[in-house]
């Protein structure tokens, strides 16, 4: 078992593209049918074994905590209709993990977030998830990335391969071939990269497993693209000098992934996941196939 239990998710972010959806919900609580983006994340940190979760939040994300507490009145009104199956549901997202809060209250980009958890996270590897990202439910991506950092007491960050065209959404990282086909070793990164200048189309996406290194570099870490503490820069510093904390390894996901960020991507995760349900899968289908003929 690894000793790793702690996960940090920022989930600050003003949600922009989601105005005015967004103004007064959290975009985290944007639902995927019946349960909120946030959730498929923590339940994905949770079945990678993390038992200790902080949220870096910010104003306007009380709903959050709401989410994740107890909410007696309601157990009660749910027992009284004798709905046990929703009541299991709802008391369970209550149970799901430790969950901790502390607040971003200067949001200064993903790497000043991570940041903000240094206190609680102490000197202990931990996981990073971004909340926009959800992959497919049941998925051991975490869990192989976990089980490479406690091998090779590395750093191990999540890729996807990407079309060239799409390598300035993201960071991108600079790989050598491991006897693996999933597992590159990172020699460099860029976050945001020009067009045509990525150094391969390997994207980083939402999952990251860290050392505690990573809080002394990013003390360190100037605003790089668009004016932000850049986690991919202080990454960076780790892959191209591996005295610092050890190696950078990246595990490529060719699973699904929707980014729920985007609205395009939002709709998508909505059809999958729509799509896969018992209750309304099959009819959704049906429906589907005769709406796009
Ligand atoms: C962030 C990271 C970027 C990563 C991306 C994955 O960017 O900075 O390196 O590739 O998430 O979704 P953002 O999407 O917040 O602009």
């Amino acid at each position: 078992m690894s000793k790793i239990i702690k996960a940090v998710i920022p989930t600050a972010g003003m949600g922009t593209r989601f105005l005015p959806a967004t103004k007064a919900l959290p975009k985290e609580m944007l639902p995927i049918v019946d349960k909120p983006v946030i959730q498929y994340v923590v339940e994905d940190a949770v079945s990678a074994g993390l038992v200790d979760i902080l949220f870096v939040t910010g104003r306007n994300k009380n709903a959050l905590e709401n989410h994740f507490d107890r909410f007696g009145e309601l157990e009660a009104h749910l027992k009284n209709r004798g709905d046990q199956e929703l009541l299991d549901n709802v008391m369970n997202v209550a149970n799901l993990a430790d969950i901790h809060y502390t607040r971003q209250g200067n949001p200064r980009g993903l790497g000043h977030a991570v940041l903000c958890g240094k206190r609680h996270i102490g000197r202990e590897s931990f996981v990073v998830l971004l909340a926009d990202d959800i992959m497919q439910p049941g998925n051991d991506l975490l869990k192989r990335m976990i089980d490479l950092h406690d091998s090779k007491n590395a750093t191990v960050i999540a890729l996807m391969e990407v079309d060239p065209s799409e390598s300035h959404l993201y960071g991108c990282a600079k790989v050598e071939t491991t006897t693996d086909t999933d597992i590159v070793k990172i020699v460099d990164l860029v976050e945001k990269p020009k067009a045509g200048s990525a150094p391969s189309n390997y994207a980083v996406i939402g999952r990251y497993v860290l050392k505690p290194e990573i809080f002394d570099v990013l003390e360190k870490t100037e605003a790089g693209s668009g004016g932000e503490i850049q986690l991919t820069d202080a990454l960076r510093a780790l892959a191209v000098d591996e005295k610092i904390a050890g190696p950078v390894y990246g595990i490529v996901y060719r699973g699904p992934r929707h980014d729920t960020g985007d609205k395009l991507g939002y709709l998508k995760a909505i059809v999958d996941f729509g799509s896969q349900r018992e209750d309304i899968g099959s009819d959704f289908k049906a429906w589907l196939k005769s709406f796009t003929k």
